[in-house]
This record gives C-alpha cells, sequence and structure tokens, in this order.
C-alpha cells in the first residue's frame, strides 16, 4: 500500500509537474475555451437502470419514467446551451453511455437525439451502450431506426453460476439469444463486455466464454477484470463467496488465457481490454480528443480545462430548469497535464503516431518523452517503428497496471465524493 501511495504521489508530480490536481466548484469561461476547436465529441449519459447491479461505479439510479420524462427536457436545454456555443462546427463522434441507455428507448431517447441532429452539424454514427434484456427484436428495430451503427451489450459471463454471483437479470441461453439477435441486424459493430477475475472464475471457464463470443459472430470484445471501487457493493460480495480480488499476476494470467483465444481467432488488440475483428470500425468511447459531456455527470474536455457536470439527477434538473448550466466541478489543465492525458489515453489504444503528439502540442514527442519510450522498448514493453510505438501484449498490461494506480484512486474519489454531494467545494486527488 505504501509503495503505491508512493509511486502514485512521484510518478504523478513527474508526469504532471503538479503536487496536487484540484477540481473545484467553479464554472469555467466557455466561450474561451471554445475558441480554436475545430471539431467535437458528444457524450451523453443516461443515468438509469433497472437494477443496481453490486460492482458497478458508475452514476445511475433506477429508472422511473416520470423521471425519464423530466430528463429528456433538461437534457435539450442542455443541448440549446452548446449549440449556441459551437455554432456549424461538426460533430465527429457520438457516444451514448450510462447506465443504461436502452431503458429510455421509448422514454425520450428519440426525442433527444432528434434534438441532438437538429441543433448540431452530426458527421457520425452513433455508439451506443446496452442491456441484454432491453434488447428484443421491436427494440433492436428501433435502436436501428434511431441511427445506431456501433452497439455494445453487457453481457459479462456465459456461466450462469457468474451471472448469478454478478446479480445479472438474465440466463445465459437469454443472454446469447440477445446477442445473436443483436449481431443478425447488421450494425457495423457489435460489442460484448465481459468481465474476468470473478469469484472462483477458472481459466476454462473464461476460455470457453471467450470462444462463444467468438462462435456468436461479435465484432468486439471488451473484457474487463472486476475493478473494485470503495463506494460499491463488490468487496461485500467478494467476501460472501470467500475470496479476494485476484492480484496483479492472477489477472495477466487471466488476460493471457483471452489474448491466446482472440489472436487464435483472427482478432486484433484494439485497446488495453478490447480486441476487434480486422477491418471493423471499433466499438469506443467518444474518438475524438475534444469533447462535450452532456447529462447528468456527463465530463467535458476541452484543451485546457476540464468539467464535470453535478451527478445528482435531481439537481441536474433543476439547475437546467433555472436556465443555469448544471457544471460541479472543473480543472484548469496545465500544459503538462494535457501532455501526460494524451499520453495515457495513446498507451490505452496500445498504439499511437509521435507525429500526432506534434500536431497537437507543437513539440517533438522525443523531446518531452524519448528517454520514457527508450527505456520501456529496452524492457520489451514496445517498439518504435519510425513514427509509431506500438506496444507489446506485456507493455500494454503492466502500463496499465501503473495507470491504474491512478485511475482507480482518482475516479473513486472523484465518482464516490460527487455521488455524495451533487455540488462538491472541491475534490483533491
Ligand atoms: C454502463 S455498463 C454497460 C451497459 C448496461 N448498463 C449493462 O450493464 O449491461 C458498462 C460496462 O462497464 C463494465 N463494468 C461495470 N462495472 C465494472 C467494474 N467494477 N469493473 C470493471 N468493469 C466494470 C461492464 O462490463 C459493463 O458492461
Ligand atoms: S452495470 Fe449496467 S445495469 Fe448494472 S448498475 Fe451499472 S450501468 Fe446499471
Amino acid at each position: 500500500m505504501w509503495f503505491q501511495r508512493f509511486l502514485r504521489t512521484h510518478l504523478g508530480r513527474l508526469l504532471t509537474k503538479a503536487n496536487h490536481v484540484v477540481l473545484e466548484k467553479k464554472i469555467p469561461s466557455l466561450e474561451s475555451s471554445f475558441q480554436d476547436i475545430d471539431e467535437f465529441g458528444l457524450y451523453l449519459h443516461i443515468p438509469f437502470c433497472r437494477q443496481i447491479c453490486p460492482y458497478c461505479p458508475y452514476n445511475k439510479e433506477i429508472y422511473h419514467p416520470e423521471a425519464a420524462r423530466m430528463y429528456t427536457r433538461a437534457v435539450k436545454k442542455e443541448i440549446d446551451i452548446y449549440s449556441a456555443l459551437i455554432g456549424d462546427r461538426p460533430v465527429t463522434s457520438f457516444y451514448i453511455g450510462g447506465g443504461t441507455p436502452t431503458t429510455m428507448l421509448h422514454s425520450g431517447l428519440e426525442e433527444i437525439l432528434g434534438h441532438v441532429f437538429g441543433a448540431f452539424d452530426m458527421r457520425c454514427g452513433i455508439h451506443m451502450e446496452s442491456h441484454p434484456t432491453d434488447l428484443s427484436l421491436d427494440n433492436l428495430n428501433a435502436i436501428a431506426a434511431l441511427g445506431v451503427e456501433h452497439l455494445s451489450l453487457g453481457v459479462e459471463a456465459l456461466q450462469d453460476h457468474h451471472l448469478k454471483t454478478l446479480q445479472r437479470p438474465y440466463t445465459v441461453s437469454q443472454v446469447r439469444a440477445a446477442v445473436e439477435r443483436a449481431v443478425s441486424k447488421g450494425f457495423k459493430c457489435v460489442n460484448a463486455d465481459l468481465l474476468f477475475a470473478l469469484p472462483h472464475q477458472t481459466y476454462s471457464e473464461l476460455e470457453q466464454a471467450g470462444h462463444a463470443l467468438v462462435e456468436m459472430g461479435v465484432d468486439q470484445v471488451a473484457a474487463y477484470p472486476v475493478f473494485t471501487f470503495p463506494y460499491t457493493r463488490w468487496e461485500q460480495i467478494a467476501q460472501k463467496e470467500g475470496c479476494k480480488s485476484p492480484g496483479v499476476l492472477e489477472k495477466r494470467r487471466m488476460l493471457g488465457v483471452l489474448e491466446r483465444v482472440f489472436y487464435s481467432a483472427g482478432l486484433e488488440r484494439t485497446s488495453v481490454w478490447a480486441f476487434t475483428r480486422p477491418g471493423v470500425p471499433k466499438y469506443c468511447s467518444v474518438t475524438v480528443p475534444l469533447y462535450i459531456g452532456l447529462g447528468a455527470s456527463g465530463g467535458s474536455y476541452l484543451r485546457d480545462v476540464f468539467y464535470l457536470n453535478t451527478f445528482n439527477v435531481g439537481e441536474y434538473i433543476k439547475a437546467l430548469q433555472n436556465g443555469v448550466i448544471p457544471i460541479a466541478l472543473s480543472l484548469d489543465l496545465s500544459e503538462d497535464m494535457q501532455m501526460a492525458g494524451w499520453l495515457y489515453w495513446r498507451i490505452y489504444e496500445t498504439r499511437f503516431e509521435k507525429s500526432d503528439f506534434k500536431r497537437r502540442f507543437g513539440k517533438e514527442f522525443d523531446r518531452v518523452y524519448g528517454k520514457h519510450m527508450k527505456l520501456l522498448s529496452l524492457i520489451g514493453f514496445l517498439e518504435q517503428n519510425g513514427d509509431e510505438i506500438v506496444l507489446s501484449d506485456n507493455g500494454i498490461y503492466w502500463l496499465h497496471v501503473v495507470q491504474d494506480l491512478f485511475s482507480i484512486e482518482y475516479v473513486s474519489r472523484l465518482w464516490g465524493t460527487s455521488q455524495q454531494d451533487p455540488w462538491p467545494d472541491k475534490v483533491v486527488l
């Protein structure tokens, strides 16, 4: 524990040149932050679910049709605020996440999307998360009719006893049928989320789940080890099952099992946790570096500022009813922080081009990070082929373990505080 704290503090300082990162209760000057940005990504958060899973860190509450209707009106007001700021600049990436976006399929989602397409110059298809129990044939038709081209399903496990531990409200045969219906609909990419490092999970169960997803014809699998967030009920569930969360070496071995299954099926690595069929556009969150987050807990990243909406759905609605932008916290980003953030996401994507960094920051990548890359190349974590840097499987995993030292702790503090207090004075990371 002390070693993790030591590494977090020192590595954090080395990369960001800041002692502490502090998000404050203040509204950034949006007019100036929006200048000089040519294109935007959009993220829309739907904070409703039909049940609350014990491991889930995301911002959500139980779905009620009336709350969904009020939320729809509020999101449309927030869209109007941003439409005035963006003008006719294009939106080139659109992601709808949650919670569970498909809870609002018949209670506001269509109205919100109509408003988005009316307000912005949309030059992209939609990526959307869905819950397997919402995917009847009629609902899949409605989803496709909304313009969703890339659909993700939270499959999570393909053994009934693991689905039971996760408290997922379906059986393996039901989720298989939902995946098969989604695959046959002709989306550009169908992604299945799979969780591993579950209590008492064996390598052969994991191997079997990986093979089954490939055979069902999904285009991409995103396989995550279950992360324990202190404000969820997962720790208690694991204890009740009589087991501790597996360590990093055990998780590496489990991921190795999946790597073998997916590589032998011809899938390619497209992020730390995702494997995609070649030639298929990968399913992922907002794909452009600068984006606006709509909805309760939506986060926006605009070059030199990051800000976050209130997490509380009632407060989010109230703010917009009063004509107030629902931003709760913001953080001015120094250039060192922006560069560290850029590198974080490029490592997550497992390969990148150094010239992209030059285009973004006007600096040679090698002058800023050349020494670090040489060291990582010496220990076999990456290869440099001219302009391109490609991480090895070991590099992808172990560098991400280091990233997790920050991200799990930071997310726990930021989201944990924001879920308790709609308008925190500050959050120190
Ligand atoms: C917003 S949910 C997906 C959509 C829908 N709400 C559902 O559960 O089917 C996003 C994904 O995050 C992953 N996830 C949730 N909690 C997690 C945790 N504690 N650790 C790792 N992954 C997690 C799951 O794979 C889940 O499918
Ligand atoms: S995992 Fe999905 S369905 Fe479960 S609580 Fe989280 S967002 Fe809701």
